[in-house]
């Protein structure tokens, strides 16, 4: 890996070939300044929304940057990582023609973007324990195979990847390896965004919609090289992060304490309600997780589910998803509502 102009050459002709779109806020930043803005039809009155916001986020990037260990070249952020996700194939992914691999069970938007954009979805399931099945994912990518993508922790399962197994990855795909980790930081791993500095087809996603309590701003971020985070720059929207979520963001991570406070709390009652599930005589397993939900496979998810939902608890049924029949899971709430959850699952008939 890091041949010159490997990632160029993965981009689509037509993006590669692309003008992108020049908004008046691209060429002179209205914030603080004291010219007088006539460039963008935008109403005067100031209101403090009254002007669009910085399409580049610059002081938002520095922040994540300085967070994350990053630059802030090697940051691209969107609607939600749902939109940095979709980005990805937009850039990438030639319809009709390329490819994507996914490893199932786990986040179901990623099947759903390459339906979207009319790209094949190899799917390559996850090991009975969870994990990557290395040498089918290397011996199944072909010459149109994009990109990999990757959760860990995952959802619905909930554990980590193995690092030895994501790296073999990186090291034996010459497309890129997409590692979301929307997850990361319920997780005691350090996650992948250190290998950026050695492996340039490492794209890693995280989001401020779980551990930062942040899902109603939609605010996702993508880490990657410069020269792919350039690509990426060149078909976002031009204003796709509002400015309420750029402010709101910048109170959030300028607010770690809080956010480390919080994160600590839920891990101690995410190990509560594992010890409380592990109690209920229907429940046969309860998986392990890093993350901020549990997944566990009972007697009748079918059932189970109904029955929550009747005593006025919502839960997700994942038994639809390869090798999770008969699961639910259970995201970590606060500690009365897991207290609630556990109550109410004693006392389901049987
Ligand atoms: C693995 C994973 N990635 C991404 C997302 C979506 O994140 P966002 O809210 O930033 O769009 C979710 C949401 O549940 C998720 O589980």
């Amino acid at each position: 890996m890091g041949k010159e102009g490997f990632i160029e050459a993965l981009v689509r002709p037509t993006v590669r070939a692309l003008t992108p779109y020049s908004s008046a806020r691209d060429e002179y930043d209205g914030a603080g300044n004291k010219m007088i803005f006539l460039d963008a039809n935008e109403n005067p009155f100031d209101n403090g929304l009254n002007r669009y916001p910085d399409p580049h986020q610059k002081s938002l990037k520095k922040l994540i940057a300085r967070v994350r260990s990053l630059s802030p070249d090697q940051i691209l952020l969107g609607n939600g990582s749902d939109e940095v996700l979709d980005l990805l194939f937009r850039v990438f992914c030639e319809p009709y023609t390329d490819a994507v691999i996914t490893l199932p069970p786990t986040y179901g938007m990623y099947a759903v973007l390459a339906g979207i954009n009319a790209v094949e979805n190899i799917e390559i399931p996850l090991t009975p324990d969870f994990q990557p099945d290395v040498d089918q994912i290397l011996e199944k990518a072909g010459a149109h195979t994009k990109m990999i993508f990757l959760c860990s922790p995952n959802n619905p399962t909930g554990n980590s990847l193995d690092p030895a197994r994501v790296l073999a990855i990186l090291e034996g795909f010459t497309g890129l390896v997409v590692i979301d980790e929307a997850y990361i930081d319920f997780s005691e791993a350090e996650g992948f965004v250190p290998l950026l500095k050695t492996h340039p087809n490492l794209v890693v996603t995280q989001t401020l919609s779980k551990a930062f309590g942040l899902a109603g701003i939609r605010l996702g971020m993508c880490f990657a090289a410069p020269e792919i985070i350039a690509f990426l720059k060149r078909v976002k929207p031009p204003y796709n992060v509002n400015e309420l979520t750029q402010q709101r963001a910048r109170t959030a991570l300028s607010n770690l304490d809080k956010v480390a406070r919080e994160i600590g709390e839920l891990k101690a009652s995410r190990a509560q309600l594992r010890k409380g599930l592990l109690d209920i005589p229907f429940i046969e397993e309860v998986f392990p997780t890093d993350a901020n939900f549990i997944l566990a496979r009972v007697d009748n998810a079918r059932l189970r589910y109904r029955q929550l939902v009747d005593k006025g608890i919502v839960v997700r049924d994942r038994s639809s998803q390869l090798g999770c029949a008969n699961t639910l899971r259970f995201t970590v709430g606060t500690p009365e509502e897991n207290t609630a959850l556990l109550n109410t699952l004693k006392i389901l008939d049987t």
